[in-house]
């Protein structure tokens, strides 16, 4: 087991990271009162909710299993978390526990930042891409008809678990759809790790576990650098939303749940690398290898097809980056070094999404 810590004074925490985490006793250092709530869903928890409840032996455990998948990830569901605490009689010194992926994790934060004014809580995250990325720096929230994630708080979790054998139940798909987040770092961040991640992207795609393990790590380690420097997002953090102010269009254009949040993130990365390439920010050579990698990681290159610009510009909007009504993008200067940004012609951006959407189109 490998220890990184998100150092944010006196609320900085752990994450531990490593295989079979999840029967050890490694979560009592965290929870401070009797009383804790595991939440998780209908998929997950047949898979390892006993094995969590096993190394929570001698404490009184409540359980709420919600329905699967991002289309609950709604202020309803969230409700539902509610229900069962008042139920329980789960009093002030509560520790909730996400155990799941993004959606769990998500609306567990968000539930543990509201009940009784704020309670503890844990991300025990069993995607990959809740490991390398929504289990940490504590964005926690729901979804709204109107715009992704538009309803949340930012509260930080006292510990995160990521046990990495439970990747081995996941389905492909979902794994593309980490990788997608990862190779993100890499792109905003650190040009070697992007060049490792060139080298060993059969080995991801597989689920090789000492490649998911390295990438994990070195994921999580930029992800609480950049958390330390700007918690709350006035600066530095901001570029961790490469590719999603275009991604979270497709979601709330699709429905919530058809694309997944990385496939969305990964169609929106190429969008953002595109116009930065029509800047002349990127060179050609940079984009083919963007485009080369995420195509070897089996995701999408190109938005939906049935998209058009005026409905991504529509979409946009509701950005939280939007500022005095200006869409500001992530764009790439280069791999390894992004810049979050206004200053880019409305045409162009008009032209990026009409070329790709066109390239959809023609299949
Ligand atoms: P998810 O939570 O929907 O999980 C994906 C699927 O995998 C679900 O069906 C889930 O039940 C299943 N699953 C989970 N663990 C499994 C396992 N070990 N074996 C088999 N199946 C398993 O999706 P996700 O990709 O983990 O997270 C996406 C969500 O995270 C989105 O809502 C996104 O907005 C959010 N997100 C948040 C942040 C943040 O900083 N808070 C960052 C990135 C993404
Ligand atoms: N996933 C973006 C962030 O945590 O800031």
């Amino acid at each position: 087991m490998r220890t990184l810590n998100v150092d944010l004074g006196e609320r900085a925490y752990p994450i531990h990271i490593g295989d079979n985490l999840l029967q050890q006793d490694l979560l009592r250092p965290c929870i401070r009162g009797r009383q804790v709530c595991i939440v998780t869903n209908e998929t997950v928890a047949p898979l390892y909710l006993e094995r969590l409840e096993r190394a929570l032996q001698g404490l009184e455990v409540e359980k709420v299993v919600l329905p699967d998948g991002e289309q609950f990830k709604t202020l309803e569901t969230v409700n539902r978390i509610f229900d069962g605490l008042l139920e329980a009689r789960q009093n002030r010194t509560t520790t909730l526990i996400a155990l799941g992926g993004g959606v769990i994790g998500d609306m567990t934060g968000f539930a543990a930042a509201c009940y009784q004014r704020g309670v503890d809580f844990i991300q025990v995250p069993t995607t990959l891409l809740s490991q390398v990325d929504s289990s940490v720096g504590g964005k926690t929230g729901v979804n709204h008809p109107l715009g992704k994630n538009m309803i949340g708080a930012f509260y930080q979790p006292r510990c995160v678990l990521a046990d990495t054998g439970v990747l081995k139940t996941l389905p492909p798909r979902e794994l593309s759809a980490g990788i997608a987040e990862v190779i993100k770092y890499g792109l905003i961040y650190d040009a070697a790790f992007f060049d490792w991640l060139e080298d060993n992207i059969g080995r991801l795609v597989v689920g090789d576990e000492e490649a998911l393990s390295r990438a994990i790590y070195r994921s999580c380690e930029i992800k609480a650098e950049v958390v330390a420097q700007d918690e709350k997002e006035s600066g530095i953090r901001a570029l961790l939303n490469l590719g999603h102010t275009f991604g979270h269009a497709i979601e709330a254009h699709q429905g919530y749940g058809r694309w997944l949040h990385g496939e969305a993130v990964a169609a929106g990365t190429l969008l953002a690398a595109d116009l930065s390439r029509r800047l002349g920010w990127l060179s050609e050579e940079q984009l083919t290898r963007i485009e080369a990698i995420h195509a070897a990681a089996r995701l999408p290159l190109l938005p939906p097809a049935d998209m058009s610009v005026e409905q991504f510009r529509s979409l946009m909007t509701v950005d939280k980056k939007v500022l005095d009504g200006r869409i500001r993008l992530v764009l790439l200067q280069g791999i390894g070094s992004a810049v979050v940004t206004s200053d880019f012609p409305a045409e162009l951006l008009d032209e990026t999404l009409e070329s790709r959407l066109a390239m959809a189109r023609t299949g």
